[in-house]
């Protein structure tokens, strides 16, 4: 078991690490809060999966709780669907020290965490991520949010969790387009900040075809999870250095929209817009071409998914200003300066973006 811990003062929680490590949760919840009641939400996919077991711990320490489900899918993280939630945590007489787990990916951290800060004004939650992009970054660092008609995200708290707890074992049961989701997020982190990891996966691809080397699975992930850690610490409210996490988003953003929401995965449309805003980098000169290069072979070895070539320029730009952190302001992106080297957060132009994207669909075409 590996523990990395969130250094945030008052706030500070421990990532706790270990293959198998689900059938001991309640003891890890336990040793934190004490032994309490709450609710476990979570979707029916990862309740018909691993319901069972979680509740199993959770009943073996003696705690007293019960299973809400919602539908799997983005159309959960809703402001309605938020309303029967805590409709429901009022049925279940829930107080101000009951626990909400969070126990699925992506969609279900943020909507149950997003819940559990608001309700009762905050509750405490422990995420327990099941998808390879909610154990290496949805699930750490305190975002939380639902959707509006208008975009994703746009409600949301900073809302720290009392305990993150990853069972790589889980990943087993994902299929292939939601670990390359997932990877997309652990190839961010090495280009941005480490380039042994970034090189790392590429020779080792097969980590997470075949699942067979689970020490070396759960170090991969304790890395990523150490840093995040230490960018949210740096930066807990996401005014500076966190923004570098945010590589690959804002194309990666235009592309998702554009392949029409569900059609492409979060993270493989990232790999996209981290090759797109690599381009940018090196056209302005910060990144030389043997890099670019470099990571662009290395991305496209990845099996990605194809680019919505119907996409046109003036579609892509607008989804970009949808984006809400570009609505009243200029597109911004992440450029970097090497592998997992220097990063700065600029203003894009247009011009660039749709450059970006002329090259994209370049070598998407050449790819088929
Ligand atoms: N996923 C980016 C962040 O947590 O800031």
């Amino acid at each position: 078991m590996k523990t990395v811990d969130v250094d945030l003062g008052e706030d500070a929680y421990p990532i706790l690490i270990g293959g198998s490590s689900l059938p001991e949760v309640g003891e890890f919840v336990e040793e934190r809060l004490g032994r309490i009641d709450g609710a476990v939400i979570t979707d029916e996919t990862v309740d018909r999966l691993y319901g069972d077991k979680l509740a199993g711990a959770l009943e073996v320490a003696g705690h007293d709780f019960e299973r809400v489900i919602v539908e799997p899918g983005e159309e959960s993280k809703s402001p309605e669907n938020a309303k029967e939630l805590y409709e429901k945590l009022v049925e279940l007489e829930l107080h101000r020290d009951s626990f909400v787990i969070a126990f699925g990916g992506g969609v279900v951290g943020d909507l149950a965490g997003f819940v559990g800060s608001t309700f009762l004004r905050g509750v405490p939650v422990i995420q327990v991520p099941t998808t390879l992009l909610a154990q290496v970054d949805s699930s750490v660092g305190g975002k939380t949010a639902v959707n509006l008609a208008d975009g994703k995200n746009l409600v949301g708290t900073f809302y720290q969790p009392e305990l993150v707890l990853i069972d790589p074992t889980v990943l087993n049961t994902l299929d292939p387009a939601d670990v390359r989701s997932g990877l997309g997020e652990v190839l961010k982190y090495g280009l941005i900040w480490d380039e042994e990891l970034f090189r790392e996966i590429n020779k080792n691809q097969a980590l997470f075809e075949e699942f067979d080397e689970p020490a070396e699975l759960e170090r991969v992930i304790a890395r990523c999870c150490e840093i995040k850690a230490e960018i949210v610490t740096e930066d807990e409210k996401d005014r500076g250095i966190r923004r570098i996490l945010n590589f690959g988003h804002t194309l990666g953003h235009g592309i998702e929209a554009g392949a029409g929401y569900g059609e492409m995965k979060h993270g493989e449309a990232v790999i996209w817009g981290m090759i797109g805003e690599s381009w940018i980098s090196s056209q302005r000169g910060y990144l030389s071409r043997e890099a670019r290069k470099e990571i662009v072979g290395i991305l496209t070895g990845f099996d990605l998914p194809p680019l919505p070539l119907g996409l046109t320029e003036d579609k892509l730009l607008g989804y970009l200003r949808q984006d809400k952190k570009s609505r009243r302001e200029a597109i911004n992106s992440v450029l970097i300066r090497g592998i997992g080297g220097e990063t700065t957060v600029e203003e894009v132009k247009d011009a660039e973006l749709v450059g970006a994207w002329n090259y994209l669909k370049e070598l998407g075409v050449e790819e088929e």
